[in-house]
């Protein structure tokens, strides 16, 4: 086995950390959990390669049950219950969660009894809906594309910006945006929905108080935490099912942990690294979406956006915050180029033409006004058609199980 080969199976078995091969052929290791780059000297790197061996040998599928108050939910393979975000002061039950599947799919939360939170993320669009941006009452358009909200629960942040710190948190403001769901102001939504018997008693029977918005949030986050999505063809492979992919979508990993470095932000169990980048999307248009700069006010964040997940990304069309890309083959084509250039470019996406020396100079002088970032333009992948058509085929395999049996419920309170 070649050496590029040993690295690629070594950072499939070690979630925190990519390890990959930089021009001319050094060693880099990308730590998961604060970003932080650092080169790896061959002692620390054998360590690396003697814990992955270790890993290695105990590929034992992990089947986690999330255990609540008064019901189970199965955690497809792959998932991890460690990576499962529940706030304390919210614990899951079986009722809440019904509760919370009808406040989302209930059109009464909105000004005009039109839209409900699934019209825009609908089970029938693995919980996304299939527009370039999202329509809310009266067809208002809104600005970005409408995430999926399978797998939210193995993230704090919300939003393509993370605006939101918590699904609680989230929860509260497409209610109140006038481009959404509309209502003027959560007094009123409450009145709203206080005013119907069937939910003033079903909150007193969860909560032992009125309708509040707090309580309101808190059952849809709950409910929105059993939205899941594992046991992809990808899940089934990498617990040793040989047959689990076929030989295209075979190489399609390959190239992901690989030569289209992808795994560089896609990486972990649900496919992100819980980051922001700015990797181009919308800077060849006239007014640009300044994303996570506009929560944190840092010049670094320019233009930055969620890594998102790429689980049940077949069933998420279009893709990127503003929808962009109307297919997988688009989208490919566009890292393929390398992005679109601008001033405020991710290096991860540039950093193929430097050597480590001068990727850790960046990073070591990263504040120091003086030293802006490299200028390196855009790195092409040069992926061949065949090999683009092979990571297609790859994310393909991504959809997988969990969330499939969670419809609208037949009929809501009165
Ligand atoms: C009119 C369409 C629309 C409606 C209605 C709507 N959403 Fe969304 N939702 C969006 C869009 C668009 C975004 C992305 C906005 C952004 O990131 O700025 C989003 C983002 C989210 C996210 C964050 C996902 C992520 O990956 O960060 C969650 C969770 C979510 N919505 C849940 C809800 C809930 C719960 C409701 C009902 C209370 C709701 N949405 C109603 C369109 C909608
Ligand atoms: C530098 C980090 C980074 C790398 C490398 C990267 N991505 Fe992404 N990916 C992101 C970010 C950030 C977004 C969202 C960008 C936006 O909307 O502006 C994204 C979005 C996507 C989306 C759309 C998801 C959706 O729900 O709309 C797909 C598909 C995707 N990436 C696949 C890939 C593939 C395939 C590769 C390798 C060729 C790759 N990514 C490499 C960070 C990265």
């Amino acid at each position: 086995m070649g050496l590029r080969k040993t690295i690629a199976k070594l950072a499939f078995g070690l979630p925190q950390w990519s390890i990959e091969m930089v021009k001319p052929y050094r060693l880099v290791a990308r730590r998961g959990v604060d970003g932080i780059y650092r080169g790896i000297t061959h002692s620390f790197l054998l360590g690396v390669l003697l814990a992955g061996n270790v890993l290695a040998e105990s590929p034992k599928p992990t089947l986690h049950t999330m255990k609540f108050e008064d019901f189970a939910l199965e955690l497809p393979t792959g998932l991890n219950l460690e990576d499962f975000y529940l706030p304390a002061d919210n614990p899951i039950n079986k009722d809440k969660v019904a509760l919370g599947r009808s406040l989302f799919f209930d059109s009464l939360l909105s000004s005009n009894n039109s839209v409900s939170c699934a019209t825009c993320h609908s089970p029938q669009a693995a919980f996304s809906d299939s527009r370039q941006v999202s329509l809310g009452v009266e067809s208002r358009a809104g600005d970005r594309n409408a995430p999926t909200i399978i797998n939210r629960a193995f993230s704090r942040e919300q939003f393509w910006d993370g605006a939101a710190n918590s699904l609680e948190e989230q929860a509260k403001v497409p209610l109140i945006n006038p481009k959404e769901m509309a209502m003027p102001s959560h007094e009123l939504l409450v009145k709203k929905v206080g005013d119907i018997r069937g939910y003033k008693s079903w909150f007193k029977r969860i909560f032992a108080r009125d309708v509040n918005i707090d309580d309101l949030a808190k059952a849809i986050a709950a409910f929105e935490r059993t939205v899941v999505s594992g046991n992809a063809r990808f899940d089934r492979y990498k617990n040793g099912n040989q047959h689990a992919l076929n030989e295209a979508e075979k190489r399609g990993l390959a190239l992901f942990e690989g030569k289209a470095r992808c795994s560089q932000c896609h990486n972990g169990p649900n496919f992100t690294d819980e980051k922001y980048h700015n990797i181009g999307v919308g800077w060849d248009a006239t007014l640009v979406d300044l994303g996570r700069y506009k929560v944190t006010r840092k010049e670094q964040d320019i233009g930055a956006f969620k890594t998102p997940t790429l689980r049940e990304i077949a069933g998420t069309a279009p893709y990127m915050h503003n929808g962009t890309f109307a297919t997988l083959e688009e989208t490919v084509t566009f890292y393929n180029m390398g992005g679109i250039a601008n001033p405020f470019l991710d290096v991860e996406m540039k950093r193929p033409n430097l050597t480590l020396e001068q990727m850790l100079e960046y990073y070591e002088k990263k504040n120091d006004p003086k030293t802006p970032a490299p200028e390196t333009g855009l790195v092409k992948l040069e992926l061949t058609k065949q090999e683009q058509a092979d990571l297609v085929a790859f994310l393909k395999a991504l959809s997988g199980q969990g969330w499939q049996d969670i419809t609208s419920p037949d009929s809501f309170p009165e």
